[in-house]
């Protein structure tokens, strides 16, 4: 065990033999007192925490985040180590690893093998932006380290080929059939694989259904942790099958700032609220626009739209991505910002959100009603030496 010092010295803590034992037990007490700075929940009935070990006045704490890159873990170590050396350690260590909880669905939407949270990425309006987000938010999630599916649900004008640089139709004469391509990270499917490049194709309502359907539960996805599902526009048949098909974790719903946008969008709102599907937040593209020779920021659809939008409708913000060249230059090449450029403010923007969505499935889904189990009382056995490294989360 390799042992991380975060405090100690003389006078740090009540030293064993100085009246207080430190034992698994009163190591347990303490970190039972100490809640999750996000859930404000104990970290036990949040099943975050997975071990703890006492070696003499030294403790080791296992801890298991709920999505990569847990942005309270510095914080949370800090309440603990104080609650732990209350309790008479000196030193106090922690080791993480990371599950992502899954989003459980219901009798109607069963959950799909191996997925553990689908989000749809959506909004009535055509051309906001609804499959450069769904596509830099899948990169950015699996850039943390998690592992991300992303569907193109569009059955008629699917463009993921294009963003992830995949040619249109190369699975068509594929003896597998349609199966997931993976690119940055990403697991990604689209009837585009098997459609040649700018083929029309007309479908009918149940046939988009079916295809969808398909998409979702005859795929081989293996374990994801995020299925990002990009809609087509409008309350079409691919968003009503989609809620129908699969328990949906959250909707991001994207908008542009202009007010016929945002009337859009909140119809996008109202529609997934209508059937049952969480609604994550709304995120602002093309928010503003850079011009390379004077530096200036102009605002071409105007700004803080989608902001106040979401206020009326009492949903989250979910941050604000500029309109830059680099991203729809990346969208025509097949080369996401996110993956090519880190360090655009485009591409930062989408990280951040994708820290967002990430936070609020993991919440969505230790906070549904029939996972949480109540807080034991009873603390855990002593807990065997570690088995071998965890999954790092930074
Ligand atoms: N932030 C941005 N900056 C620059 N260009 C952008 C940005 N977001 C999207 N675009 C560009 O705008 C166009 C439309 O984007 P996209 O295809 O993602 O929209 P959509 O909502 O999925 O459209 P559709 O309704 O047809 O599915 C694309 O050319 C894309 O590269
Ligand atoms: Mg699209």
């Amino acid at each position: 065990m390799v042992w991380r010092r975060i405090s100690g010295g003389r006078g740090g803590g009540r030293r064993k033999g100085g009246g207080v034992t430190l034992t698994n037990e009163t190591v347990y007490d303490a970190v039972r007192a100490v809640r999750d700075p996000e859930l404000q929940r104990d970290l036990i009935s949040l099943r975050m925490l997975a071990a703890t070990t006492v070696d003499g006045d030294s403790v080791s704490v296992e801890l298991t985040a709920p999505y990569y890159g847990y942005a309270s873990r510095k914080q949370l170590e800090e309440q603990l180590t104080e609650a732990i050396r209350a309790a008479g350690a000196r030193e106090v260590a922690f080791e993480w690893s990371v599950s992502v909880p899954a989003w459980e669905g219901d009798d109607q939407h069963p959950a799909i093998g191996g997925v553990k949270n689908i989000i749809a990425v959506a909004s009535n309006k055509g051309g906001v932006g609804k499959s450069t987000v769904a596509t830099n938010l899948a990169v950015a999630l699996a850039a943390e380290g998690a592992s991300v599916g992303l569907v193109d649900a569009d059955a008629t004008g699917p463009n993921l080929p294009t963003m992830f640089g995949l040619p249109a139709g190369f699975q068509a004469q594929s003896e597998q059939g349609l199966h997931p391509v993976e690119r940055h990270g990403v697991r990604v499917i689209s009837l585009g694989f098997l459609l040649p490049a700018g083929a029309p194709v007309v479908w009918r309502g149940p046939m988009i259904g079916s295809a969808i359907r398909q998409l979702l539960h005859d795929v081989e996805w293996g374990d994801i942790d995020y299925l990002l599902v990009d809609l087509p526009p409008g309350t079409s048949d691919a968003s009503m099958s989609m809620a129908q098909e699969a328990p949906i974790a959250g909707a991001v719903v994207v908008s542009t700032p202009q007010q016929v946008a945002l009337e859009d969008a909140s119809k996008a709102v109202t529609m997934f609220e209508k059937l049952n599907v969480p609604v994550f937040g709304i995120v602002e593209n093309m928010s503003w626009f850079i011009t390379p020779d004077t530096g200036q920021r102009v605002e071409i659809f105007g700004h803080g739209g989608a902001r106040d939008a979401a206020d009326d409708l009492e949903i989250d913000f979910l941050g604000e991505v500029p309109l830059a060249t680099e991203v729809r230059a990346g969208g025509d090449e097949g080369r996401p910002i996110v993956a090519f450029e880190p360090d655009n403010p485009a591409a930062t923007a989408f990280t951040e959100i994708a820290a967002t969505v990430a936070r609020k499935a993991a919440a969505s889904a230790l906070l549904q009603a029939p996972t949480v189990p109540a807080p034991t009382p009873a603390p855990p056995a002593p807990a065997p030496a570690a088995p071998g490294k965890p999954k790092s989360i930074i």
